[in-house]
């Protein structure tokens, strides 16, 4: 597949996509308590993006993915099935929230704590969000995605954490994935070079302990070899002529 560059509509198709997968996430954080289990959550973001969106959510039937969001809970990196686990206190989880509205994806996650946040648990998602915004605020026409991948890389490993390396961001827009890959690590000087008029994400897994991930049988759920704590952020990101234009920033601004 070639990298699509989308135009002055589709740019706003793509600002509406994102802002509303960014709404869910705004909408579910006061959801995500001790007692409640990744099915509930599930199901309360699956009935806003249907009946309040009046969107769809794009992971429910993709590739055979049986639910409407993901849930990546601790150790689990990407891809977690909400199910009938609860919540405890001290848990800490991504959601990642992708919808569809008049055709174009909009796609971004963050990490959550579930009642008092653990210390090693704040740690790793802190770094995980310095790296995507350290990714994010280099995005311009001309800057190369090896340069990003390796400044992701660097900050992630110079607090001693690793950067998966079997899932990377990607091009979104009409299709959920498209070019190019984003890759999360990689060397200055080399990759594609970015165009205005690009969308993709950046969504670094960043692991406490070692990069390896090993697939559970269900066929999705993916969860660190060492057991230890993954922790990941995401943004879509709109390359503009002179920068870039973050597309699933939340109600709050911030990245
Ligand atoms: N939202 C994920 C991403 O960031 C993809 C989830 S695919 C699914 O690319 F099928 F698991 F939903
Ligand atoms: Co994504
Ligand atoms: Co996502």
């Amino acid at each position: 597949m070639t990298v699509t560059l989308k135009n002055r509509e589709e740019q706003d198709c793509m600002r509406t996509s994102g802002r509303m997968a960014a709404e869910v996430l705004d909408m579910i954080g006061e959801h995500v308590a001790p007692g409640i289990s990744t099915n509930e959550l599930d199901a309360i973001c699956h009935d806003y993006i249907v009946n309040r969106q009046r969107a769809i959510p794009a992971p429910l039937d993709y590739r055979g993915f049986p639910k409407s969001i993901c849930t990546s809970v601790n150790h689990v990196v990407c891809h977690g099935i909400p199910g009938e686990r609860v919540l405890k206190n001290g848990d800490f989880l991504n959601i990642d929230i992708t919808v569809i509205k008049d055709g174009f994806h909009g796609d971004t996650s963050r990490m959550f704590f579930v009642g008092k946040p653990t210390v090693a648990g704040q740690r790793v998602a802190k770094v995980s969000h310095e790296a995507m915004k350290i990714g994010i605020e280099m995005v311009a026409p001309g800057v190369r995605l090896g340069d990003i991948g390796h400044a992701i890389q660097q900050h992630v490993e110079s607090h001693r954490c690793s950067i998966v390396r079997e899932y990377c961001g990607h091009g979104i827009g009409r299709e959920f994935h498209e070019d190019p890959q984003v890759l999360h690590y990689g060397r200055c000087g080399t990759g594609m070079e970015l165009q205005s008029g690009m969308t993709f994400t950046i969504e670094p897994m960043v692991n406490a302990g070692r990069r390896h991930v090993k697939l559970l049988p269900d066929g999705w759920t993916v969860v660190t070899k060492d057991h230890s704590l993954s922790a990941q952020w995401e943004h879509t990101v709109l390359v503009t002529e002179d920068g870039h234009e973050v597309l699933t920033l939340g109600a709050s601004g911030e990245i």
